[in-house]
């Protein structure tokens, strides 16, 4: 399956395709010729072993960094090296691994700052309807009765709900999760999938990176495995777990 993926996509294949994407640090090649189509409605798992190149490729494509060769399409538009911001507007919103809310505001002012001011526009100056909003969507991640918070009193699982909110604090219609169960327990693995799927069912479309399957199981519709910057298997979850070449990139790595 890899081999006829790897060949080249169309820019309406999906909401957001990769074609060919190579990202080079130096030497190092981190993206190897990756080439993805994200279909409207999924939840693409993408995985791999630490340091396979999964946060690369998200930054080649939220506009942290062009890629150095290939093409990005995003609604079959070439939005290859679009800065950051422009992205979000045109409905792509990503979660960072390395999240840091501003520690001296609470929580839905955290989410607040995030209301894209573009999408705002008609709403200037009515700012109860602003914090409204935010409110709104602190209920949706989960913080509904720890808005008024700052930051460092929520748990690990709360940043990451608010670092949630704060995606969707810009209305996107394709959310990047980078690593959601990091340092997660079990309960609260089960509890971030279900709002997950949930965002799904409410029409959004999303790609959840792991280093690992846990968590995703039940989780996403399709998975994507990369090893070394390049694409090892792609199908159903269950399928890829059996994948002898997933399996072997996995020994004596990351438990898959
Ligand atoms: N800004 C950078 N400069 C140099 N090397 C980088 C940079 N970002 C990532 N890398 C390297 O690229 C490879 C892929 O990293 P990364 O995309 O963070 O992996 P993953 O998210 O899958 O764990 C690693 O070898 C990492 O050290
Ligand atoms: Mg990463």
């Amino acid at each position: 399956m890899s081999a006829e993926t790897a060949s080249a996509l169309d820019p309406d294949d999906g909401l957001l395709v990769l074609d060919g994407i190579v990202k080079q640090f130096g030497g190092l090649t981190a993206v190897d010729d990756l080439s993805i189509a994200v279909e409207e409605g999924e939840i693409l798992g993408f995985i791999g072993p630490n340091g396979a190149g999964k946060s690369t490729t998200f930054n080649c494509v939220t506009g942290r960094y062009p890629p150095t060769s290939g093409t990005v399409y995003y609604d079959g538009e070439d939005v290859t090296g679009t800065d950051a911001h422009r992205m979000v507007t045109k409905g792509l919103a990503r979660t960072f691994q390395e999240f840091r809310p501003l520690e001296d505001r609470s929580v839905r002012e955290n989410v607040e700052l995030a209301l894209t001011p573009d999408k705002l526009f008609s709403l200037q100056g009515l700012r109860g309807e602003t914090r409204q909003r935010a409110a709104a969507i602190c209920e949706r991640v989960g913080l509904g009765d720890r808005m008024e918070m700052l930051p460092d009193e929520l748990p690990h699982a709360g940043l990451l709900r608010l670092e949630l909110g704060r995606a969707l604090a810009t209305e996107p219609e394709l959310l990047l999760v980078d690593e959601p169960f990091a340092g997660l327990s079990g309960p609260e693995v089960e509890s971030i999938s279900n709002l997950l799927s949930d965002l799904r069912d409410e029409g959004l479309t999303l790609v959840v990176v792991d280093h690992n399957m846990r968590g995703l199981l039940s989780l996403i519709d399709r998975a994507i495995v990369i090893q070394f910057g390049a694409m090892i298997a792609e199908g159903a979850p269950e399928e890829i777990k059996q994948d002898p070449t997933v399996q072997e990139a996995y020994l004596g790595g990351d438990e898959l």
